[in-house]
């Protein structure tokens, strides 16, 4: 398990209890693209038999919960809302490299394996600043998914190109999350 290397501020535990509405309805959008993408993966890569299974596996537990994520919204009176632009996983995708169909490969495993991570990290506090206790016991229920998750996507990085090269792909790429995270605006969204 890698360490993020730049910390959540306390200002966005803030933001996300002071709107959780946004909060979730950013939240479930993401649970959503991340099954698409997980689904993306596994359409591409057929002939990888494992990873087929475990992005099968993995896009079946992410629409779940973007599922109790429309869930929680609904009893509360809100829809699931319009899906908007976040200003992370741009310039994540920044650093994919796309010149080479196995180095693509490598980077957006590592790129999701972060995403997972940051999720973690950020259900975290979000299980103990959301006002409601059932939406706290939500996402101490996420945060430990995402953990899960996290290894999963680093797992198969370093099954299909070796421990040191995905290490060092995952150090380089730790370095830029940690940079654009310092850079997000705090609001009362994922990301
Ligand atoms: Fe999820
Ligand atoms: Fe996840």
């Amino acid at each position: 398990m890698f360490r993020l290397r730049a910390d959540t501020p306390p200002a966005w535990g803030e933001a996300i209890a002071a709107d959780f509405v946004s909060f979730l309805q950013d939240h479930g959008h993401n649970e959503r693209k991340v099954a698409n993408q997980a689904l993306t993966l596994a359409q591409q890569n057929h002939r990888r038999v494992a990873l087929v299974a475990d992005m099968i596996e993995l896009a079946q537990e992410e629409l779940g919960h973007f599922k109790q994520v429309h869930d929680l919204l609904a009893a509360r009176g809100h829809t699931i809302g319009q899906d908007k632009p976040d200003p992370y996983t741009g310039p994540l995708r920044k650093l994919l490299r796309k010149r080479d169909q196995n180095e693509y490969l490598l980077d957006r495993l590592i790129l999701f394996s972060l995403i997972e991570a940051r999720g973690c990290e950020r259900f975290k506090i979000a299980s103990e600043v959301l006002p409601e206790p059932e939406l706290r016991d939500f996402y101490r229920e996420l945060f430990a998914c995402e953990a899960r998750h996290h290894g999963l996507f680093l797992d198969h990085a370093r099954t299909l190109f070796g421990r040191d090269v995905a290490d060092a792909r995952m150090d380089t790429m730790l370095d830029a999350e940690a940079e654009i995270v310092r850079g997000l605006p705090i609001r009362a969204a994922l990301h």
